[in-house]
């Protein structure tokens, strides 16, 4: 009998989809996605793919930014309740607000926001483009940041840039201890501590590599240390057992909870999986009109990505 796994495989071939998963997914989803990656990346393959059919394993948000950047693609998230924080620290009407406060401003969000934030956005990061992105603004100009308070008072000191910070964050990574991360690094002080820039600023001054999960990933997978205390989501040590079984990997402690793991990404099934991609239900559906507005902010960020020199608005007009 098929399991859900040759169930999956058949039914991706039969659709013509590409399947991407975020590192934070469970283990098994990662093993059967084409592609496992940071936002940044399943943003520019699910761009890229010539497959009519996108399954996004991972958040809302990063099938909106699939689906803005292409329109025409059918984007299948399994769970459309899979959410994210910083996204629910956002509202639309605050945001706005905010954002006429400061007009002559050139507003940043981070991708793990909702379309009608981004429809109000000059440009979109990610935390492994961020400072490319922000690096792109002229020195002459403020910058609004959001909805990731942490991430962005870690940019603004690192590249030495004012910026006017949305008290977002995001739930699972202000949940580490800096007590208990204290006591950890006491009793391995020949461990790597690697965390993500949405930590607290007391966990982050500990850190001896700041970045993205693919940052992250990649210096367990290049940095001989036989140690690593991991302050990020759990379900990337899937990757990073793989990539280097003779290590130690511990995570980051929590306070008061084992709880670093991501609800919303946590959402996913493999039979949710299977189930999408049978009926190409649930799919992301932005309207046409919003979809238009939410799309200068992220192909800008596609653009300086890439290398691309863009253009900036004088001020916010609505
Ligand atoms: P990355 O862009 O580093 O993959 O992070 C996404 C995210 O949601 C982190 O919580
Ligand atoms: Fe959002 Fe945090 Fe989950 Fe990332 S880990 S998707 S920022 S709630």
């Amino acid at each position: 009998m098929e399991d859900v796994t040759g169930r999956i495989n058949r039914l991706k071939r039969e659709k013509n989809a590409l399947l991407l998963a975020h590192y934070y997914e469970d283990g098994a989803i990662q093993d059967i996605a084409d592609f496992v990656g940071d936002s940044l990346a399943l943003a520019q393959w699910g761009e890229q793919s010539k497959h009519p059919v996108i399954l996004m394993a991972g958040v809302v948000f990063m099938g909106e930014s699939v689906k803005i950047l292409s329109p025409d693609k059918t984007v299948l998230v399994p769970d459309l309740n899979a959410g994210c924080s910083l996204v629910q620290h956002s509202p639309y009407e605050k945001y706005l607000a905010w954002r006429r406060e400061h007009r002559d401003a050139i507003c940043v969000t981070y991708v793990n926001s909702s379309a009608e934030v981004k429809s109000i956005t000059d440009v979109c990061c990610t935390s492994s483009n961020a400072e490319k992105i922000i690096d792109a603004i002229p020195k002459d100009r403020r910058i609004l940041f959001g909805p990731d308070r942490n991430l962005g008072r870690y940019l603004a000191k690192k590249l030495n840039r004012e910026m006017i910070l949305w008290p977002g964050a995001c739930e699972v990574h202000i949940l580490f201890s800096d007590r208990k991360l204290f006591e950890m690094k006491t009793e391995h002080p020949d461990a790597v501590v690697i965390a993500h820039p949405e930590c607290d600023e007391v966990i982050l001054k500990y850190a001896d590599i700041i970045g993205a999960t693919s940052r992250l990933l990649d210096e367990v997978k290049n940095n001989p240390a036989k140690k690593f205390i991991v302050a990020t989501e759990y379900g990337i040590f899937h990757q990073m057992q793989k990539a280097r079984p003779d290590a130690l990997l511990l995570q980051a402690p929590a306070n008061n909870c084992a709880c670093n793991e991501c609800p919303y990404m946590k959402m996913n099934t493999l039979d949710k999986i299977a189930h999408a991609l049978e009926t190409l239900k649930p799919e992301v559906e932005i309207a046409p009109a919003l979809l238009s507005k939410a799309r200068t902010s992220l192909t800008r960020m596609m653009a300086i990505s890439r290398g691309e020199r863009v253009e900036w608005p004088a001020a916010f007009n609505d």
